[in-house]
């Protein structure tokens, strides 16, 4: 390797560079200009965005969902695809799904297979749709079935040739529904009265407009690169080898990143600064992959995703006895991250991180794996894999040294490497424990010995651990169950796991260790099945062990009716924003273009669950770049106390903090990064208090939101325990954990003033508009009638922006109002997951009587809710806990008693069930305990205590039109509930390892709100003179569909068709105090509402329009005027 380059050649090289970074977004050039280096970027693409350097991606094209198709040119039929199949709800995740299938097909040189288009879906999340409909619409560019993607577009496609989303087969399903049944386009004559389609893109209109690569990029070569950031951050891409390591003697605490997917999450979650960084993707020393006779030899800088394609082919073209190492990688790999991390990710960047958790660090340390290593001269040593990690994150190289290559060995004969990892969920999770496992058998004695061998785990230590001693062990044994037994023993204490060991769950790791090695005994002799004098077989009921885990492609199916009312109602409409969620042109609060003179804001969060605030220093932030203001309790303009129903919560806290992640103040400042600087910057000492964090915590200190105390009575319970009535009595415990909502889009408000203050509007992602309007007026200490919230959309909210984001909007609105200046607030997910609370957890305490066929005749139950630190509708979701408890059982005496915990952590909220699925699974506890005990099945015990029609329930509702026994009977029948639990009966006898499960659940839920007067709901509908019709109503879209069932409701209420009915937002300024979208209620209310006001204005245009001959609805609103 060359010499150490001096400053003047370094300060050369840099002035040869290319003055002009460049790249091109969707077709279109743009030069990057210096001083970005600390950005991400913003656009999706098959990476993640947010993890990508903006100038890793210099000299590349970016496309993004808005450069695949568009309502403009046409939907690409991926786009029209996906809505076409309801495969986007809320919307939010949408673009990534686009963009993932888009990549894939892009990159594929022929239509992938089911099972590629599932895995290369895997990193992308989606809260709303189950993800089977997403799966459906992209089968048809399955193998089976390339027609539409192989034509580039759908264009030629008659509508007999339509490819059905769900079957991916031809079928008539898609035929547009207005050429079915009654509904006909209007024939009202002239383009004005035209009626207006929603769905006119249909991508009939895509025509091959695929964007290619970009000449210029084509001819541009790569150059060095040498750009700036924020706080001075240096950003460097040498292309070179030397210019690496010249870099490194230059900048010994540089930090080298390949894909950013580790530097990434240190610098933008855990607010680490590094002032150089160098991008070695790029230099070809660090990228090489070079098969030879010792082994496979791969660069540092080599991505995940290159190197499956190369361990593929080795495993295609070696034999295969030399290729065990090889395909334990290539097997740990698909469960590694998702495909847009494997595409950045290097192997380099995964080693040199050595995270105690890593995926493939055990795999090289048990393959023998060398690590080449080399020093900024040059100097290049190798290390053994083995060797290599010395602790938590430590390794053994230098400041001065740089991984250069893994030489990653050929197996010999009889050598067995094998991969493990178990997390919780297969798909894109961490470890919770992984290892690498080989064995080198020899024949000695017509015996087969352990001539070598080496076992190493990752997550049971700060690194990734060799079990030394089971090594010993093992070394000179014969490969047979005597062994095994003692290697187990050995490897008990070989592992030692704390009781506090850090990451926790400490049983359920050791046994890891333990069933991983049993494993790897069990498939090492599979694997040597056959051959001579090995006896060691493996039972056929013992195979489960050893097969590596297939997930047949997900399919589902769907049957309904079509009953359709008037011109839209009962038939199955797409989503009406469905295609503009697939072109990413949907609109979300983030989305809204911020104003001029436009500030972010920043919450300033508690580090503590209870303290007392002594002192906050906030000189630092206020010389923050880009600092513009920062507000306290003393500044808020009226009322420091909000809360949905008791105003029992600070918007800043004054003198003492209840959580962690409460918000003490704000910070505003003219970028989203410089408000999060600063407000990081802020000191604030705490007189620490005793917290309370979990309901028995709460208990024993006897913490209670005041007045929350409820109690539900039916029949006598004391009397019926003590009548002797009951054959048995159980008492148990049920503990139910929270649940946090993952809406994808996080809490945002934008917020600004009118008039100088005498007015503020703000635009918010919520469910409860009207919440907003009624904090933010309190707060500032203005009337309602001159606050208005508007929403046109959210990205999910499941409950968690039922009242959480209300206290978001007021914190934004007091800077906003202070400075007259709008603010933006848009919380990280990690800060929103931090702030905001969830789903509560319950306890439930129960004492159950019985007789001995399981007939249930008393329920005394204390249920107790973990509301967090304000009371927030705790209260309101103990009760509905309360309401059912007895979940569909018939119980003559019941007593409930109810309350809700006061702890130190954010104020827990509404959650899909709103305490309903916690009240139902204490009652399925018991029911199950009774089962057990009485000998009988779950079901047997449930149905004979179901409840029926009349039933008279705890809190006085009688049962009218009961259908359960009716429903459970089809349903068992349908399915053959009986055969398939013998089925699985037979197949657990017959499985040691793997277990099937069956069950079957009742459950009868309450709609609607329980504060009665709730539930109604207020409409505007306004008819235009060509015949289209605005709808506007208190109901917040969500993904759930309601505008496209509201503007079904007022279609066929007018007998329009649907693509004549608009709703555009929800707004206070059109339908004042709205109830929250919520209780499951809100199609019922806003639908029920709509109608009327569509009646009440038929009625009204009836004197005009009985009278003469219309011949379309447009032709009646004009002569109306
Ligand atoms: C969503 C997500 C999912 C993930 N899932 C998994 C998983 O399932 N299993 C798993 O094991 N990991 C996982 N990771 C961790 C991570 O992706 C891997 O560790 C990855 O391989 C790191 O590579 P990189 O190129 O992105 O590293 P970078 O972030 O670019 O660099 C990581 C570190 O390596 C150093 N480095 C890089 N190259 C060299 C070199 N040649 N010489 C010296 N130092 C160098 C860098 O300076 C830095 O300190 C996941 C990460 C994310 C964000
Ligand atoms: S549609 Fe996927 S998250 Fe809402």
């Amino acid at each position: 390797m060359g010499s150490l380059m001096t400053e003047t050649e370094m300060e050369r090289i840099e002035e040869s560079q290319s003055k002009e970074a460049i790249l091109y977004v969707n077709g279109v050039r743009r030069v990057l200009p210096d001083g970005l280096a600390h950005l991400t970027l913003l656009e999706h693409h098959a990476i993640n965005a947010c993890l990508a350097p903006l100038y890793t991606v210099e000299g590349m094209h970016v496309i993004t969902v808005e450069g695949v198709g568009n309502r403009r040119y046409g939907l690409h039929p991926i786009q029209e695809s996906l809505a076409r199949a309801h495969g986007s709800q809320c919307g939010f995740c949408t673009p990534g799904f686009i963009m993932s299938m888009y990549a894939l097909l892009r990159s594929s040189q022929k239509p992938p297979t089911e099972e590629d288009i599932e895995e290369n879906l895997a990193g992308n999340l989606c809260r709303c749709t189950g993800y089977r409909p997403i799966i459906d619409a992209f089968r048809v560019f399955a193998r089976t079935n390339d027609t539409l993607y192989t034509n580039g577009s759908l264009q030629g496609l008659s509508s007999a040739e339509f490819i059905c989303p769900s079957t991916g087969k031809p079928c008539s399903c898609g035929l547009n529904k207005d050429d079915e049944e009654t509904v006909k386009p209007s024939t009202c004559s002239g383009d004005m009265l035209k009626p207006i389609s929603y769905n006119e893109i249909d991508g009939t209109a895509y025509t091959n407009k695929e964007l290619i690569f970009p000449p210029e990029l084509l001819l541009k070569k790569l150059t060095y690169l040498s750009l700036t950031g924020l706080n001075g951050l240096k950003w460097y891409r040498p292309l070179k080898l030397q210019h690496v390591l010249d870099l490194k003697a230059r900048y010994p605490d540089a930090k080298l990143v390949v894909g950013n997917t580790e530097v990434g999450i240190e610098t933008r979650l855990k607010s680490y600064h590094y002032p150089v960084l160098i991008s070695v993707a790029h230099v070809p020393e660090l990228n090489q992959l070079i098969i030879n006779d010792e082994g496979l030899e791969i660069g540092a800088a080599v991505k995940l995703s290159e190197l499956v394609k190369v361990l593929k082919t080795v495993l295609d073209q070696r034999p295969p006895f030399e290729t065990s190492s090889c395909g334990a990688i290539l097997q740990q790999i698909k469960w590694f991250a998702g495909t847009q991390i494997r595409n950045v990710a290097s192997v380099g960047g995964n080693i040199c991180t050595a995270s105690p958790i890593s995926d493939l660090n055990p795999l090289w340390m048990a393959a023998g794996a060398k690590f080449c290593i080399s020093d900024c001269r040059g100097n290049v040593r190798t290390c053994m894999a083995e060797h290599f990690f010395l602790g938590y994150r430590k390794v053994d190289m230098a400041s001065n040294e740089i991984l250069l290559s893994v030489l990653l060995p050929w197996n010999r004969p009889n050598e067995f490497v094998k991969d493990f990892k178990q997390a919780h969920r297969r798909d894109d999770d961490i470890a919770i424990v992984n290892a690498g496992m080989r064995v080198h058998l020899e024949e000695r004695d017509q015996k087969w010995m352990v001539a070598d061998a080496s076992i190493i785990f990752g997550g049971v230590a700060p690194l990734s651990l060799s079990a030394s001693e089971t090594k010993k062990f093992l070394i000179g044994k014969c490969w047979n169950k005597e062994l095994l037994q003692g290697a187990l023993k050995v490897l008990e204490t070989d592992i030692p796991l704390k009781e506090d060991a850090p990451g926790g769950m400490v049983e359920f790791r050791k046994s890891l260790t333990l069933s991983f090695f049993f494993k790897f005994f069990l498939w090492v002799c599979h694997q040597m099945d056959g051959q001579a004098s090995f006896n060691e077989s493996v039972p056929a009921s013992h195979l489960s062990a050893i097969q590596s885990f297939h997930r047949p492609s997900v399919i589902g199916s769907q049957d309904y009716e079509i009953m359709k009312h008037g011109s839209a109602v009962g038939v199955p409409e797409v989503h009406l924003s469905s295609r503009i969620q697939v072109t990413g042109e949907a609109e979300y609060t983030d989305d809204v273009p911020m104003p001029p003179n436009a500030l972010h804001a920043a919450p300033i969060l508690s580090k503590k669950p209870h303290a007392r605030i002594l002192s906050i220093d906030d000189s630092s932030a206020k010389s923050s770049p880009g600092f513009e203001g920062i507000f306290f309790a003393k500044d808020i303009p009226v009322d420091n106390m909000i809360g949905a129903i008791v105003a029992d919560e600070e918007v800043f806290a004054s003198e003492f903090v209840t959580c962690v992640g409460q918000v003490i103040g704000v910070v505003v400042a003219d970028t989203h990064e410089n408000a999060k600087c600063a407000a990081r910057k802020v000191h604030v000492e705490y007189e620490e208090l005793p917290a309370i964090l979990s309901i028995e915590e709460a208990l024993q200190s006897s913490s209670f939101h005041p007045n929350t105390g409820r109690c539900l009575r039916k029949g006598d319970v004391e009397l019926c325990f003590q009548s002797g009535q009951c054959d048995k009595i159980l008492e148990g415990n049920v503990q139910v954990g929270g649940q946090e909502h993952f809406y994808l889009e996080p809490h945002s408000t934008l917020i600004w003033t009118l008039d100088g203050g005498n007015e503020v509007h703000m635009i918010s992602s919520t469910q409860a508009p009207q919440k907003h309007q009624k904090y933010v007026a309190r707060v500032l200490g203005l009337p309602m009638s001159k606050v208005v919230c508007k929403t046109k959309r959210i990205g999910g909210g499941f409950g968690g922006k039922e009242t959480r984001s209300g206290s978001v909007a007021a914190v934004a609105a007091i800077p906003s109002y202070l400075l007259n200046r709008p603010v933006k607030i848009t919380l990280d997910r990690d800060i929103d997951m931090m702030t905001t609370g969830q789903r509560h957890s319950f306890l439930g305490k129960y004492k159950v009587g019985f007789t001995n066929d399981g007939k249930v005749l008393a329920l005394d139950l204390e249920i107790f809710n973990n509301a967090g630190n304000s009371l927030d509708l705790s209260l309101a979701i103990l009760e509905r806990a309360m309401f059912h408890s007895d979940n569909v059982y018939e119980i003559p005496n019941v007593r409930i008693n109810g309350k809700v915990c006061f702890t130190n952590l954010p104020s827990n909220t509404a959650f899909r069930g709103f305490g309903g699925p916690q009240g139902m699974l204490i009652a399925e506890n018991w029911i199950q305990r009774i089962a057990m005990e009485v000998k009988k099945s779950p079901e047997e015990i449930r149905e004979i205590n179901f409840q029926s029609e009349g039933s008279v329930l705890h809190y006085g509702q009688q049962l009218e039109h009961f259908t359960l026994k009716r429903l459970w009977n089809d349903l068992t029948a349908s399915c053959d509930f009986l055969t398939t639990r013998k089925e699985v009966e037979h197949f657990n006898l017959n499985n040691r390892w793997k277990k099937r499960g069956i069950a079957i659940v009742p459950t009868k839920f309450g709609i609607s709100f329980t504060a009665k007067f709730m539930n109604q709901a207020g409409a505007l509908v306004q008819i235009y003179t060509d015949g289209t019709v605005l709808v506007t109503h208190g109901g917040v879209e969500m993904g759930q569909g309601l505008h496209t069932k509201v503007a079904q409701i007022a279609a066929s209420a007018f007998n329009i068709p649907l693509s004549s009915v608009y709703i555009s937002e929800t707004s206070t300024d059109k339908v004042p105090n709205a109830s929250p979208t919520a209780a499951s209620a809100s199609s019922d209310m806003y639908g029920a509402a709509v109608l009327d006001a569509c009646k009440q204005i038929k009625a009204r245009m009836e004197p005009i329009s009985s009278k003469h001959n219309f011949g379309s609805f447009a032709e009646v609103c004009l002569s109306l005027l």
